[in-house]
């Protein structure tokens, strides 16, 4: 068995960004259903910021993250959809996305259409898959229709901003929020109907403005704990408030009883790992993914970018709210 060195970061304990180590590992050649894939660019997600922190506990040493884009350079046995030389593409379990190679399941690994760089793909997988997954399965009773109101916190983010072009696409009314006004006018320009700035405006009683006193059919969650119980007020009766996220903290435990009186609520919590779960639902999520990016439907905008070296500043600004948009690694 061969094997290649590779620059990765790992902690070896949960923490804060100096817990983020560049190490040498060794990797060595892909098992049954594996790809040994070296990377182009990676992605930064919100999630890897849970796991460094220990808001999602793993054993340890752990190396992080879970997105990236690059070639395949060898394939195990009973993978059929990749071959050496393909460019490729993926959101995925486990972490370890943050490293120049790696061996992974192949299962969750997508080839990468030629019109889409490296840079592009490293962005958009887990943030895309994940706008693809809420706005195209996350529904309300009766799906959703064009004219329909939803409303998205952090619409400025990696998948917030997705999701506003996603939402135009479908010809939704979406109403986005976000941390500063700056980031409300880029939510607006990159398809929001309505815009919110929540840390000025009480978000509340402008979405009952907005809808005629309505409210939406579907709240998109992933802020959490600050805006869990003001998102059901927002709902219409039989809405759906779909949490995805807890980017300002985890929600409090509450009794299903609230739904009631509240319009006959539906509350869901989401993850993309239940959706690409088999290699044919990854594909088929990844194929309309794939078609929004080469139409030029959806521009995935990558606004920072740092060096594998310097992923404790990424860390520290995305935590800081000081990003829009996706963010990548670079190698
Ligand atoms: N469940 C899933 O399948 C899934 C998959 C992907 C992502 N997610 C979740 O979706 C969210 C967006 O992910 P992303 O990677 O694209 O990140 P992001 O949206 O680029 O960054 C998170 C944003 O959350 C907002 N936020 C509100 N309160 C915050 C706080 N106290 N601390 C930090 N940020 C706060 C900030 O925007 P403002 O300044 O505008 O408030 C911040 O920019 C995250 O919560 C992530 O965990 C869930």
């Amino acid at each position: 068995m061969t094997s290649t060195s590779s620059k990765a970061v790992r902690i070896d304990q949960h923490g804060g960004p100096e817990e983020l180590k560049l190490v040498e590992v060794q990797v060595g050649e892909p098992g049954t259903g594996e790809i040994r894939i070296r990377h182009k660019a990676i992605g930064l997600n919100f999630i890897d910021v849970y796991q460094r922190s220990g808001l999602y506990p793993s054993p340890m040493p752990l190396q992080l993250g879970m997105e990236a884009s690059g070639v395949v350079e060898a394939v195990g046995q009973g993978v059929t959809h990749l071959k050496v030389g393909d460019r490729a593409a993926y959101a995925s379990q486990p972490p370890g996305s943050y490293c120049e190679v790696r061996v992974m399941p192949a299962k969750c690994v997508c080839r990468l259409p030629d019109a889409i760089s490296f840079e592009t793909g490293a962005a958009m997988m887990l943030k895309g898959l994940t706008a693809q997954y809420l706005l195209r399965r996350t529904l309300p009773q009766g799906g959703l229709k064009e004219g329909d109101f939803v409303l998205f916190h952090a619409a400025a983010g990696g998948v917030g901003l997705i999701a506003c072009q996603w939402a135009r696409a479908m010809g939704l009314q979406f109403i986005g929020t976000a941390g500063s006004d700056e980031k409300c006018v880029l939510a607006k320009a990159h398809g929001a109907a309505f815009v919110i700035n929540y840390n000025t405006e009480d978000f509340v009683a402008r979405v009952k403005e907005i809808t005629g006193g309505q409210g939406v059919k579907v709240v998109y969650d992933s802020v959490g704990k600050d805006t869990f119980e003001r998102s059901l007020d927002c709902l219409r009766p039989f809405g759906l408030m779909a949490s995805f996220g807890n980017a300002s903290g985890p929600i409090a435990p509450f009794s299903p009883g609230i739904l009631g009186p509240k319009g006959s609520l539906y509350v869901t919590r989401q993850t993309l790992f239940t959706h690409i779960a088999t290699r044919e639902s990854t594909q088929a999520m990844a194929d309309e993914l794939f078609d929004m990016v080469t139409s030029g439907k959806i521009i995935i905008r990558i606004d920072q970018r740092f060096a594998l070296a310097d992923v404790a500043q990424a860390h520290r600004a995305l935590e800081a709210r000081k990003t829009t948009g996706c963010t990548i690694l670079t190698l």
